[in-house]
C-alpha cells in the first residue's frame, strides 16, 4: 500500500509567449508601490514596470553568496522597496528568495532558464566556501511568471544543461520516497517533455513549441523539488557549486547518469519509469547520452575539479558510498547498464520508416504504430524465442482451423475483447442510440422473412418466450418499416448451423416492423452456450481459467430506411454469466427483464433506439 505526504506550494503562475507586458498588473495585484528588479539583463522588466520599479540590482552571483545578499539588503533599505522582481535564472532567484528570508517581502519570479528554484521554498546560500540550503513556505514566490519569448535567446549551452538540471528534480523526485502520485505525475511529464523538447531546442534554439514544452517541463520539474526535496544528487551538486565552486546547471548534467546509476539497484521501478518516459530501456545511460549528444560537459575534470577532492566531495555531502560514482563522474564514463537488454530504438525506427512509402497515410500509421507497441511488448516483456515460437504456432493454429464455417481469427478477435472494443468504437458513440453488440459467427444472410407474430421456434422444446419490439428514432417516434432480423441458440445452447442434422434455419428470422414501428414473435428463452473451445481459443481460456460460456442472449440486426443499422443483442437479466461473458459483449443497457407471461413462459418488451444516418 502506499503512503506519503504531499505538500502543496501555492503560486500564481502565468505561462505563455509575452506574458512580460502583465509584470505591472502582477505587481499591484501584489500591493507593490516601490518595487526592487533583482537580475542582470532585467532592462525589459523594468520598462515594463515602469515608476513602480524604484531600483535595480544586477550584481546577482551563482550559489547566493551572503555577502551579495547583503549589499543587496541595503539597496531594499535605501529605497524603501516593498516587493522584490527577480528576473533571470536560478541564481537571480535565489537572491530574492533570500532578501525575502530577511525581509518578509512579497517576491515575483521571471525565470528565463529551466532551474525550477521559482517553485520551491528552498534557499541555499554560501557563506565561507559552504552552501547551506534553508527551506521556508514563505519564500515561494508569490507570482511566477514565465514568458516563453525571454527563452528564446537563451544559449544552447545553458539551455541544455539548465533543461538537464531540472530533469535531475523530477528524477530525484521518483527515486524520493513518499513523493506519492500527484508528485510522480509531474516528475514523469516533465522527463517526457524535456527530453522531447532539448534535442529540437539544440537544432532550432528559436522553435516556440519546444521552448514552450522545456518551460513546462521545468515548471513541473521545479514542483517536484518544492514538493519532494532534494536528494543525494542536490546535494552533491550543492557540495560540488557551494564549496568548489563548480558551475551549477554544468555540475548537474554532468552528475545525473551516475546518480541515476547509483539509485538504479535500489529504485528498479523508478529507472522503469523514467526509461518509459525516455523511451529508452535502461534510464541511466539513456541521460548520459541525451547529455552527450546534445553537447552538455562529459566530466567533472572538464569543470576543473581535482581528482584528490572527491572524498571530501562525499564527506561533506554526507555520502560515502557515492565517491564510486563521483569517480565515474569525474572520469566521464559512461554508467553501465543495469538493464543489459540491447537498444532496440534504431530496429524499430528502422521497421517503422519502412512503411512511409506506403500509398495509403492510414496504413502507414496503423502498421508504424503496431510495430512500435509489438517491439515496446518484446522489450518490455523480455520475451524469449521459445514463447515467441509458442505465440507464432498458436496463430498458425488458428489460422489453420479457419473455414467457411469456422472464424477461429474472429473468435480470438472476440476472446481478446478487440471485437467489442471496434464494435464500441464504431457503433456506439452515441449514447441515446440503443448500445451495439458484436455481430457473432452465428448469424446467416437472408433469413427467411414471416409476419409479425410468427413462432419462431417451431414447436422446438424450451421455456415459451414472447417478445415485443418497438423501434424509435432519438427522439421517441416510431421508425416505420424497419427490417428486424433476430437470431438465437436452441434450449441446449446451440445455433441451427451448428446443427448438421436440423432441417433448413430454425430461430432465426427476418421481420418487418409496422408503421408504428411495432411487431412481435413467439420463440424459446435462449440459454446460456459455449463459443466453440475445441481450437486455440478454447486452449487460449483454459490456459487462462477462463469458461467459453456466453450470457443468454436473443440477437437482432435492425435496419430502417434514413437511420444507421444497429447490431445488438438482449441478455436475459438474472442469466449466468452476465459478468463473465466469453466475448465481453454484455453492457448494462442491454440486460433486460424476461417476467413471466399468462401461458406460464416468459415474456419480454424492448424499444431500440436508432440514430439517424445523417447523424
Ligand atoms: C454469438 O453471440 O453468437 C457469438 C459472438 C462471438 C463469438 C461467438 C459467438
Ligand atoms: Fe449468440
Amino acid at each position: 500500500m502506499e503512503s506519503f505526504e504531499y505538500t502543496a506550494h501555492a503560486s500564481r503562475v502565468i505561462f505563455g509567449a509575452g506574458t512580460l507586458v502583465r509584470l505591472r498588473e502582477e505587481a499591484e495585484r501584489l500591493g507593490a508601490t516601490r518595487v526592487l528588479v533583482l537580475g542582470r539583463r532585467a532592462d525589459h522588466a523594468a520598462g515594463v514596470l515602469g515608476a513602480l520599479a524604484v531600483a535595480r540590482f544586477e550584481g546577482v552571483v551563482m550559489h547566493t553568496p551572503i555577502e551579495v545578499s547583503e549589499r543587496a539588503l541595503e539597496v531594499v533599505a535605501a529605497h524603501d522597496a516593498d516587493c522584490l522582481v527577480s528576473v533571470g535564472g536560478g541564481s537571480s532567484t535565489g537572491l530574492g528568495k533570500a532578501l525575502a528570508a530577511r525581509t518578509g517581502l512579497p517576491q515575483i519570479a521571471v525565470p528565463t532558464t529551466y532551474a525550477g528554484s521559482e517553485m520551491t521554498p528552498i534557499v541555499g546560500e554560501t557563506a565561507g566556501g559552504t552552501k547551506r540550503t534553508r527551506s521556508d513556505p514563505a519564500l515561494v514566490p508569490a507570482t511566477v511568471l514565465y514568458d516563453v519569448d525571454l527563452t528564446l535567446g537563451l544559449p544552447v549551452g545553458l539551455s541544455v544543461t539548465s533543461g538537464l538540471n531540472a530533469m535531475a528534480h523530477a528524477v530525484e523526485a521518483l527515486c524520493a520516497h513518499r513523493a506519492g502520485p500527484v508528485v510522480d505525475s509531474f516528475a514523469l511529464e516533465a522527463i517526457t517533455r524535456l527530453a522531447r523538447a532539448l534535442p529540437l531546442i539544440a537544432d532550432r534554439p528559436a522553435d516556440r513549441d519546444a521552448r514552450a514544452d522545456a518551460l513546462v517541463g521545468a515548471w513541473l520539474a521545479g514542483l517536484c523539488l518544492g514538493a519532494a526535496g532534494a536528494g543525494l544528487h542536490h546535494k552533491l551538486c550543492h557540495v560540488l557549486g557551494g564549496s568548489f565552486g563548480l558551475p551549477h546547471s554544468e555540475t548537474h548534467a554532468v552528475l545525473l547518469s551516475h546518480v541515476m546509476a547509483h539509485h538504479a539497484a535500489a529504485e528498479p521501478e523508478a529507472m522503469r519509469r523514467i526509461a518509459t518516459a525516455l523511451g529508452a530501456t535502461d534510464a541511466p545511460t539513456a541521460v548520459f547520452d541525451l547529455a552527450t549528444r546534445l553537447g552538455a560537459p562529459g566530466s567533472l575534470v572538464e569543470l576543473g575539479l581535482a581528482e584528490a577532492d572527491l572524498p571530501t566531495v562525499a564527506a561533506r555531502a554526507a555520502a560515502p558510498d557515492a565517491l564510486g560514482l563521483l569517480g565515474e563522474a569525474w572520469r566521464g564514463d559512461r554508467p553501465a547498464a543495469a538493464d543489459d537488454r540491447p537498444d532496440l530504438s534504431g530496429l524499430t525506427a528502422q521497421v517503422v520508416a519502412g512503411f512511409a512509402g506506403a500509398a495509403d497515410p492510414r496504413v502507414a500509421a496503423l502498421l508504424g504504430d503496431l510495430v512500435q507497441r509489438l517491439h515496446g511488448f518484446v522489450v518490455d516483456n523480455d520475451l524469449t524465442e521459445d514463447e515467441w515460437k509458442t505465440a507464432i504456432d498458436f496463430l498458425t493454429r488458428t489460422g489453420q482451423l479457419c473455414s467457411s464455417t469456422r472464424q477461429e481469427f474472429v473468435l480470438l478477435s472476440d476472446t481478446l475483447g478487440i471485437s467489442s472494443a471496434v464494435d464500441l468504437l464504431t457503433n456506439s458513440r452515441s449514447p441515446d442510440t440503443t448500445p451495439s453488440a458484436v455481430l457473432g459467427p452465428f448469424y446467416v444472410e437472408g433469413p427467411p422473412a414471416v409476419p409479425s407474430g410468427t413462432d419462431l421456434a417451431e414447436g422446438l422444446p424450451g421455456v415459451p418466450l414472447r417478445a415485443d419490439i418497438s423501434i424509435t428514432d432519438l427522439d421517441g417516434r416510431p421508425v416505420p418499416d424497419a427490417v428486424v432480423d433476430v437470431w438465437q441458440s436452441n434450449q441446449d445452447g446451440f445455433y441451427d448451423v451448428q446443427l448438421p442434422d436440423l432441417e433448413g434455419p430454425v430461430l432465426r428470422a427476418r421481420l418487418r416492423g409496422d408503421a408504428d414501428g411495432r411487431l412481435w414473435f413467439r420463440s424459446i428463452l435462449p440459454s446460456a452456450y459455449p463459443i466453440p473451445d475445441d481450437g486455440p481459443v478454447g486452449q487460449m481460456l483454459r490456459a487462462t481459467g477462463r469458461h467459453p460460456y456466453r450470457a443468454p442472449h436473443l440477437h437482432f440486426m435492425i435496419s430502417a430506411p434514413g437511420h444507421q443499422r444497429l447490431i445488438t443483442q438482449l441478455f436475459v437479466a438474472g442469466g449466468p454469466y452476465l459478468d463473465s461473458d466469453a466475448v465481453f459483449g454484455v453492457k448494462d443497457e442491454l440486460i433486460v427483464d424476461f417476467p413471466p407471461g399468462p401461458d406460464g413462459g416468459r415474456t419480454v418488451a424492448f424499444t431500440f433506439r436508432l440514430g439517424s444516418a445523417n447523424a
